[in-house]
């Protein structure tokens, strides 16, 4: 496919109607990020899509990235190098399972060269010695780092919200900040917007976005707060209580939510509406980011638990 014919298309806003939030005087509404870019849904195609004009630019026919074995990006970069005609190349953290999980299989078969690391390898990839080695390995390659947030990332993430945005708070799940950061700059100071880390101790986030933001355009944005009590005990952690509420949201809005990103979004915005964090008439943007590839992961994992999350 050609990456000068690569559009934004307008994703689908969902209004969610509910007497329990007419009740609480909150409307909420989705930006169906997830409904887009079958393969490449979420933020994963505005994260990807500036790297891959920017590869194309350098003469770059190899994608390089990192990640875990049930990761997003990993899956994305994997469609995104089919679908555009890159070779593709996955560091995994980790050894080599006996059999694939549906997220490497997936990988693998978009034509995803997939090379695991072990844990201590795999910590020192951004140092210049794993670099070369890399290099010498592989040949010449375009790297994306783990979970593709750069510089580039951010300016394809600076163009996810709709204009006019006539809504009062956007919110958004954080993992590395990326996605945040091109929102605040999007937003240019006005209206708020929360972000709902999907790790634990998430206040460190506050430094990553303002760096990030203060590499992008040289500015630091006050107009944001992280929410960082949702994270159910940390990174990819969940709880019964967490698919619970998903399968409920689920049959109630017809929406599935992955469980690592967001599961937990809509559980803390639920519970801070409840405990009416909002003033009476709020108009909240919800910006689904997708990773519903996970879910079939998550109840492989499961499965002996008998936890199951609904894939819609
Ligand atoms: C589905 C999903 N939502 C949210 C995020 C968080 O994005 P970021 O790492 O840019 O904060 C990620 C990670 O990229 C993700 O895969």
């Amino acid at each position: 496919m050609c990456l000068a014919k690569m559009r934004n298309a307008a994703p689908v806003i969902q209004q969610l109607d509910n007497p329990w939030l007419t009740s609480a005087r909150v409307q909420v509404s989705v930006l169906r990020l997830d409904l887009m870019y079958p393969k490449l849904s979420g933020n994963k195609w505005y994260k990807l899509k500036y790297n891959l004009q920017q590869a194309r630019t350098e003469g770059k026919s190899t994608l390089l990235t990192f990640g875990g074995a049930y990761s997003n990006h990993i899956y994305a970069t994997a469609a995104a190098g089919k679908l555009y005609g890159f070779n593709t190349i996955g560091i995994i953290r980790g050894e080599r399972p006996l059999a694939l999980n549906p997220t490497l299989q997936f990988a693998e078969a978009q034509g995803m060269q997939l090379q695991f690391v072990s844990r201590e390898d795999y910590r020192a990839k951004a140092s210049a010695f794993f670099t070369e080695y890399l290099q010498q390995k592989f040949g010449s390659f375009y790297q994306l780092p783990e979970g593709g947030t750069n510089r580039l990332a951010v300016k394809g993430c600076s163009e996810i919200l709709p204009t006019p945005l006539e809504y009062d708070i956007v919110c958004s799940s954080v993992g590395t900040g990326g996605t945040l950061a091109g929102l605040l700059v999007q937003l240019a100071g006005k209206k708020q917007l929360l972000g709902f880390p999907a790790l634990k101790g998430g206040h460190f986030l506050y430094d990553e976005i303002n760096q990030l933001t203060t590499d992008y355009n040289n500015q630091k944005y006050t107009n944001y707060q992280l929410i960082t009590d949702y994270h159910f005990g940390g990174y990819a952690k969940a709880n019964t209580e967490l698919v619970d509420f998903i399968n409920d949201f689920y049959q109630k809005y017809r929406i599935p939510l992955d469980p690592v990103y967001n599961g937990k979004l809509f559980y803390g915005l639920f519970d801070l509406i409840r405990q009416e964090y909002f003033p009476s008439g709020t108009r909240v943007l919800t910006i689904h980011t997708g990773g519903l590839q996970g879910i079939a992961g998550f109840n492989e994992r499961y499965r002996n638990k008998k936890v199951r999350i609904l894939e819609g």
